[in-house]
């Protein structure tokens, strides 16, 4: 559905209703992404390929428009690793990014284009905002799942191969219960 002209859309914890368009993310979508390679081959061999995460967008086309999306990342994790979205640097690099939590507990990781690594959480009636020049990837560290909106230009476009190539230089991995960020060991700089 394209919505034009103005409009309103119901949002909560099960999504944004109406939208324009849903993207579905499944484990064979991140293969590349996450970090345990053994544990993604486990799953997959077992028949398992779990949706990971859901976007329902609202996209607009002109210039100075904005776009927003419902992101819903389900409770997981690949070995130790918890379910997290792609993660991408915006096309137009001097774009920014305001996220509002509406459920569930998580963590958005921010890395400028030297490895310089950001942290905030992602929870219900905050806002986290992602200034430009920032790759970010949202991470559900919660029990339940983790659903968040999403702000941003129209003309933004998504980079999500250099983060495929490079990877983000920290992992948020579950340890004794507890999510910690640890450096990624494979992480491929500049
Ligand atoms: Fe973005």
């Amino acid at each position: 559905m394209i919505l034009k002209g103005p409009y309103s859309a119901k949002l909560d914890k099960t999504g944004m209703l109406p939208y324009g368009a849903k993207v579905e993310r499944r484990l064979t979508d991140l293969l590349e992404y996450f970090s345990d390679k053994d544990a993604v081959n486990k799953m997959l061999s077992g028949g398992e390929n779990p949706i990971i995460y859901v976007v329902y967008e609202i996209g607009r086309e002109m210039e100075g428009e904005l776009n927003v999306g419902c992101t819903i990342i389900y409770p997981g994790k690949i070995g130790d690793e918890y379910y997290f979205t792609m993660g991408h640097f915006h096309v137009k690099e001097t774009t920014s990014e305001v996220y509002f939590g509406i459920s569930g507990e998580g963590m958005i990781l921010m890395q400028d284009r030297k490895g310089n690594v950001f942290v905030e959480e992602i929870k219900p009636e905050t806002i986290v905002y992602i200034p430009p020049g920032l790759a970010h990837r949202s991470v559900n560290t919660g029990k339940t799942e983790l659903v968040f909106l999403a702000i941003y230009p129209s003309g933004s476009g998504h980079d999500y191969e250099t983060v495929r190539k490079k990877g983000f230089a920290k992992l948020i991995v579950e340890k004794n219960g507890k999510p910690v960020i640890i450096d990624n060991p494979n992480y491929k700089g500049n």
